[in-house]
């Protein structure tokens, strides 16, 4: 499936999915945007988000497989797993994430609301868009029934199926909260003083975040164009596991750096935020979050599918980075 985007850039797309593509910026980030302006950089305050270890994910991995797993086949090791995630750590979606939480920090006084409103704008349907992308993760290793090892495909589900309900305000043994969705209507109202349909109302469809929804659901059901069912949920797995290890970066960031805007800003006009717990629940979900998208791979996917799982792995990084290079210059 051809990724449709908003751009001139789409003729040159050669393949039917985004990846030998030119970068996903090129397709709707002006030319201009894409290289940083010429200001000091300098890190947010936090260093790389805290994850659970290996061992946290090795118990997280004994709650789902109740009963011992039979392997089919070698599975990927954790030394390769742990290499990829690490790939991560120095890719385009940390110094991205970097740049825009900078900007977040820094937003001037006199016209923080006037820059951040299209950004709002921007992250209301990014953030949802996640949802429809895990449930095509789900999809992808649902549909290799009969091709993967019962047992495996059950875990991977169990784990996928958790960070998915809990958009939806679904977390095990508690009755159900609020959804993310409703977090976010609360803290875009208290932050910028309207409600959120205001926003919906009135601004442009957020291109940018339309464009970047169509290439990962792209990717997700293209698989990098692979054939067979668990070459494909293996792809999936993996871009699912990017999302969430940078997702841990993106949300503990964000809360840090509306902190600090709240201190330095927005509490001097009296407007303090009241409503923190979307950033707070995402701040501290994350983590746990991307040990799931670990457990997930480890017990799923075959060591011959590691250039696989890299490539899915990648293809977000480019993506996100590029996403949120486009956030980062709406505050300039
Ligand atoms: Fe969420
Ligand atoms: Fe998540």
């Amino acid at each position: 499936m051809a990724c449709s985007l908003p751009c001139s850039a789409q003729a040159s797309h050669p393949s039917s999915s985004c990846r030998s593509a030119p970068p996903f910026a090129k397709c709707f980030v002006p030319v201009s945007h894409l290289q940083p302006k010429r200001r000091a950089c300098v890190p947010v305050s936090v260093q790389a988000p805290a994850r659970p270890t290996y061992e946290t994910h090795t118990e997280l991995a004994r709650g789902l497989w109740s009963e011992p797993r039979v392997d089919t086949q070698q599975l990927i090791s954790r030394e390769d797993l742990q290499s990829l995630e690490a790939e991560l750590d120095s890719g385009e979606s940390v110094k991205a994430l970097r740049r825009f939480n900078d900007n977040l920090r820094q937003l001037p006084a006199e016209c923080w609301e006037e820059r951040l409103r299209p950004v709002m704008n921007e992250l209301a349907y990014n953030l949802e868009s996640f949802n429809p992308a895990f449930a095509a993760v789900l999809l992808q290793v649902q549909c290799t029934i009969g091709r993967s090892d019962y047992v495996a495909r059950d875990g991977a589900l169990k784990a996928l199926i958790q960070p998915l309900a809990g958009e939806y305000g679904m977390h095990n043994g508690e009755a159900q909260a609020k959804t993310h969705r409703e977090l976010f209507s609360e803290f875009y109202a208290d932050l910028m003083r309207e409600p959120l349909e205001a926003l919906l109302a009135d601004n442009p469809a957020p291109a940018a975040s339309v464009a970047f929804f169509e290439c990962m659901l792209a990717d997700i059901v293209g698989g990098s164009g692979a054939a067979d069912p668990v070459e494909k949920a293996s792809y999936a797995l993996g871009y699912n596991l990017a999302i969430e290890y940078l997702a841990d970066y993106e949300k503990t960031w964000m809360l840090d750096s509306f902190r600090a805007l709240d201190a330095r800003v927005l509490a001097p006009q009296g407007r303090r935020l009241r409503e923190w717990l979307f950033l707070e629940v995402h701040a501290e979900g994350e983590a746990e979050h991307a040990a799931l998208g670990h457990v997930a791979v480890a017990g799923f996917v075959p060591a011959t599918h590691v250039g696989l799982l890299r490539r899915a792995m990648r293809d977000h990084d480019r993506d996100f980075a590029a996403f949120y290079n486009h956030l980062a210059a709406l505050l300039e």
